[in-house]
């Protein structure tokens, strides 16, 4: 049986998963519903873009359907919890935000409620996120074929332990900050070696591209890195100065402080 979908949240993370589910899933869905907090605008607009029905009432249509996607910040979810408890009867309620793992959720919802956890890169909106998932105590196979059909809609996906995902935020939400940060610092050394603003993203960003697309094929990263460094030559020059720099361990550190942070 096909399910339907209700998103709680129409933000850019929700359209991100819509878009991915009508361009690459629709003929294994069958209706999707969206509602927000106080905007009927951007309902309006999910459906002209997606054909999604809105919903202005959150409550209107929750025990029709098979799904709930919880695509609001992490900070609502108490109130919305509150809100569709009575409501809850066998759907599968998934959320996507940072820091709300399964346990959180079935602490808060009717007991043996299957529940999921989604956490997704920005990347989503070009169908490129790699995602982490989980699931809580009362999943079935049912349930894990409807996380898998919504956590491959937007990317690639790995299943993980909530712990895990805990940890691996950092690595996978938040690193693509630290790469931006790196391609930040060469477009301003191009810049710095003559070229205009424009010229300096395309060549970056181009060799960004090709690199990962390199990653891709699954050559290692090391011999990759090998294959571009003659010995003695002009790149080990350059990699010479980022050891120095302790790249490594700085690289380590941003991941250890972010999650430090987000342990609050
Ligand atoms: N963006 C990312 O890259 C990313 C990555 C991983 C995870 N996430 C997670 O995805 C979730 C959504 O992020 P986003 O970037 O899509 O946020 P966003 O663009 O700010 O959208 C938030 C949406 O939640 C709605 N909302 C807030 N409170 C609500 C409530 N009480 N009831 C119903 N709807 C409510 C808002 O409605 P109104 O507009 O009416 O207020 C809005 O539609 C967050 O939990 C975030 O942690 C995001």
């Amino acid at each position: 049986m096909k399910p339907s979908i209700l998103f709680v949240g129409a933000g850019r993370m929700a359209e991100a998963i819509i878009s991915g589910l009508q361009n690459k899933k629709h003929d294994q869905i069958k209706d999707i519903f969206v509602t927000n907090k106080s905007n009927p605008t951007r309902l309006k607009e999910l459906e002209s873009k997606y054909g999604v029905i809105p919903k202005n009432q959150l409550i209107d249509r929750i025990t029709q359907v098979d799904i709930i996607v919880l695509a609001m910040p992490p900070k609502d979810h108490e109130e919305v919890l509150k809100n569709i408890y009575p409501y809850i009867t066998n759907q599968l309620i998934i959320t996507i935000a940072a820091g709300i793992g399964p346990e959180h959720l079935e602490k808060r919802l009717p007991k043996e409620t299957a529940v999921g956890w989604i956490m997704p890169n920005t990347a989503a909106e070009v169908g490129q996120s790699i995602s982490l998932y989980a699931y809580g105590h009362f999943i079935t196979d049912t349930h894990k074929q409807q996380m898998e059909l919504i956590v491959n809609s937007i990317g690639a996906s790995q299943y993980c332990s909530e712990e895990e995902i805990h940890k691996l935020t950092a690595i996978t939400g938040s690193s693509p900050a630290f790469l931006y940060q790196f391609v930040e610092s060469l477009i301003s050394m191009t810049e710095e070696l003559g070229m205009t603003k424009d010229v300096a993203q395309k060549l970056v960003t181009e060799m960004v591209i090709g690199s990962a697309e390199m990653l891709k094929t699954g050559k290692l990263p090391s011999d990759l890195r090998e294959q571009v460094t003659t010995p003695g030559g002009a790149t080990a020059e350059g990699l010479k100065v980022l050891k120095m720099g302790n790249f490594e361990q700085l690289i380590k550190n941003a991941v250890i402080a972010t999650n430090k942070k987000a342990k609050g």
